[in-house]
């Protein structure tokens, strides 16, 4: 196959449905994963009906079961991966929560989609990625999980706390930092994404971008140049603060 491969999760709807329309208008070969086989399939149909292939990939990333058996169907039909978009994402949070009455289940419940799953498939990939030229692993992270801010009185988060969210994104960041050290001498990068505040099911109707500009960093990151950034955070090209 002379097209580069991607694989977006939770892909069914929203930034992740979204990256995969703009790969594979940039001739990738995008696989499209989501947890729910009838919402895989019609955001396949969906996008065929635009003139847009992709592949739908049941996978589920609060599953090891799921996770280990994509891993597996895609290494039986690829020689290598080029991207790995880790988009999937839940907020169990809400404003009224008080931290102190957060139970212990729900940080359980966010790392387990967020965290552990996103790690345990991306070790799966590993071995695929490496055998791509140059792959590019993007982590979707958010700007809630920046300490810097989340502890800077009129910073742009001060004011907006989800705590099991944000603790799932921060240590997300740090999963990125240190997969990028581990994969330091090979041509892989690795970086975390903010696509923005952005109008989905999650950021909802007020959010400020459109979902055609939340998927932009995204794209951005998985199609950076062999000279680029790696261990970094970014929202549309810029930094971020951890
Ligand atoms: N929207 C924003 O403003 C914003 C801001 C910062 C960061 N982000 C991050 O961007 C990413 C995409 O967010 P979004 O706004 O597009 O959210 P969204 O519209 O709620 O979509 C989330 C996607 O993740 C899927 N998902 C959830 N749990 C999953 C699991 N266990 N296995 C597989 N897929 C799962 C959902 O599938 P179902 O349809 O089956 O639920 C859905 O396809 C998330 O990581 C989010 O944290 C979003």
């Amino acid at each position: 196959m002379s097209q580069k491969i991607a694989l977006v999760t939770g892909a069914n709807k929203g930034i992740g449905l979204e990256t995969v329309r703009q790969l594979a208008q940039r001739d990738f070969h995008v696989i499209l994963s989501a947890r729910d086989q009838a919402k895989g399939q019609q955001a396949i149909t969906d996008l065929k009906s635009e003139g847009i292939n992709a592949e739908f990939l049941l996978l589920d990333m609060a599953s090891s079961d799921s996770i280990q058996s994509a891993a597996t169907s895609l290494a039986e039909k690829f020689s290598h991966l080029d991207v790995l978009i880790n988009n999937a994402g839940i907020n169990l949070d809400t404003t009224e929560d008080a931290i102190e009455n957060i139970p212990v289940q729900r940080y359980r419940d966010t790392f387990e989609t967020n965290f552990f799953g996103l790690i345990e498939l991306t070790q799966a990939l590993i071995p695929l990625l490496k055998k791509a030229p140059a792959a590019r692993i993007v982590n979707l992270s958010s700007i809630l999980s920046s300490l810097t801010y989340h502890a800077q009185p009129g910073s742009p988060t001060y004011d907006f706390k989800w705590a099991a969210y944000d603790a799932s994104k921060t240590a997300l960041n740090a999963y990125t930092v240190h997969l990028a050290y581990a994969l330091r001498d090979t041509k892989i990068k690795v970086n975390s994404a903010h696509p923005g505040w952005v109008k989905t099911d999650m950021g909802g109707e007020s959010a400020l971008m459109e979902i055609t500009d939340g998927a932009k960093t995204s794209v951005q990151l998985a199609t950076l140049p062999n000279d680029g950034p790696t261990a970094g955070l970014f929202h549309m090209g810029q930094p971020l603060p951890w």
